[in-house]
């Protein structure tokens, strides 16, 4: 792939200079959904699918930027000096996001740079291709730079805050903390309350992740995710009248439960509850995990989905038509949507000698129902991003 990216870098851009090449994966979260921005815990891990890209710094304040992807657009280009969000710019809002956020943290980003990128991550599927091209910026920037105070973690940051304020989506740290400090065969438990943080072994034996993409398309989903926000927001806001609490996921289940009255409206009681049992939940499957125990784990994905599903209310007919069919196969040790949800894809641990027979399963049920095919993917986990 290395080869192939340069190559091409060549073509477009010429070949003078110092180019240097780099990766930043794609992530999918195992369990903590849409628990990163109320304080909560999450599980998520690096894939070895993401993105490519391979950066030259230049002379002037020009900007170039062509992907591989969208190889019809052609080169697109900007200035350090006024970088804007436009929507005719498409996938470069995101590395200019990134540059921005630089710029606005007080580094000196003083020249431009020619960028081209390769994703092998499929389009709009929920595992976190925007944030793949956030931090693989941020890896880009540090380097051509010779930014080397700034860490990993906060090339994570940066990319959120890209995200937040220059692309208008008010995520969490989840994605890009993911990509930037994942772990070949390791899951990261982190806590978003403080950002600490361990590695947990994810030895499956006999087991393995499979992914299945919805392909629906997301539509709506960024404004769906900012009303979530809101609502765990206002939720919060309502608790806190009584409660001496900075987020949800302070809160055990019972504390919940005893003061879910403060809360005005039933929507968001069920918003907040969900935020409140699936913190508690994140944090019981990797102590079933430690302890070997995989069918516990699968247990509380099941019991995730279920949450997202009708209380978040984030799911729709095809993550629950896949999800559901999943349940039903043999060989299924947990199966739920992972990612904001509203479209994108599913996880789900399934027996190896069964992984056959789920994909052909879930692929026919699904087609019949939604009318179109979903795709699946036997994943491997991965490291964090970096030089290549
Ligand atoms: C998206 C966001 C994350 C997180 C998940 C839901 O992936 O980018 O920050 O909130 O949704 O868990």
């Amino acid at each position: 792939m290395k080869e192939k990216v340069l190559k091409k870098f060549q073509e477009v851009f010429g070949g003078e200079g110092e180019i240097h090449t780099y990766f930043a994966p794609g992530r999918v979260n195992l369990i903590g959904e849409h628990t990163d921005y109320n304080g909560g815990h999450v599980f998520p891990c690096a894939l070895t699918i993401g993105t490519y890209a391979v950066a030259k710094k230049r002379e002037d304040k020009k900007l170039r930027f062509y992907s591989m992807n969208f190889e019809h657009i052609g080169i697109i280009e900007a200035e350090i000096d006024t970088l804007k969000n436009k929507k005719e710019d498409g996938w470069t809002n995101y590395p200019k996001g990134v540059i921005w956020a630089f710029q606005e943290k007080g580094y000196a980003v003083t020249s431009g740079m020619d960028l081209l990128l390769f994703g092998n991550i499929p389009n709009s599927s929920g595992l976190s291709s925007s944030a793949s091209v956030e931090v693989v910026t941020g890896v880009i920037v540090k380097d051509l730079f010779g930014l080397e105070s700034v860490t990993m973690q906060e090339i994570a940051l940066l990319g959120q805050y890209s995200e937040n304020h220059f692309n208008g989506v008010n995520c969490g740290i989840m994605d890009q903390f993911a990509i930037a400090m994942g772990k070949k065969d390791h899951a990261i438990f982190l806590d978003t309350a403080d950002l600490s943080y361990e590695y947990a072994p994810i030895v499956l034996k006999d087991a393995k992740i499979v992914i299945a993409c919805s392909n629906k398309k997301r539509g709506l989903g960024d404004s769906k995710y900012n009303e979530r926000r809101t609502e765990c927001e206002t939720a919060l806001a309502e608790l806190q009248t009584k409660l001496s609490i900075q987020s949800l996921g302070e809160l055990t289940e019972e504390e919940f439960e005893a003061n879910k009255n403060l809360i005005q409206n039933e929507v968001r009681v069920r918003r907040a509850k969900h935020a409140v049992y699936e913190n508690q939940r994140t944090i019981h499957a990797v102590e079933a995990l430690r302890k070997g125990d995989i069918a516990e784990f699968g247990k509380l994905m099941n019991e995730s989905h279920i949450s997202l599903r009708d209380d978040y209310e984030v799911t729709g007919k095809e993550l629950d038509t896949l999800v559901e069919t999943a349940w039903k196969q043999k060989g299924v040790i947990g199966s739920r949507m992972t990612g904001a949800g509203f479209g994108g894809c599913t996880v789900s641990i399934v027996k190896n000698e069964n992984v056959e027979e789920f994909i052909k399963n879930v692929g026919e049920t699904y087609q019949a129902a939604v009318g179109y095919a979903a795709d699946f993917y036997v994943v491997e986990i991965g490291d964090g991003a970096g030089l290549l």
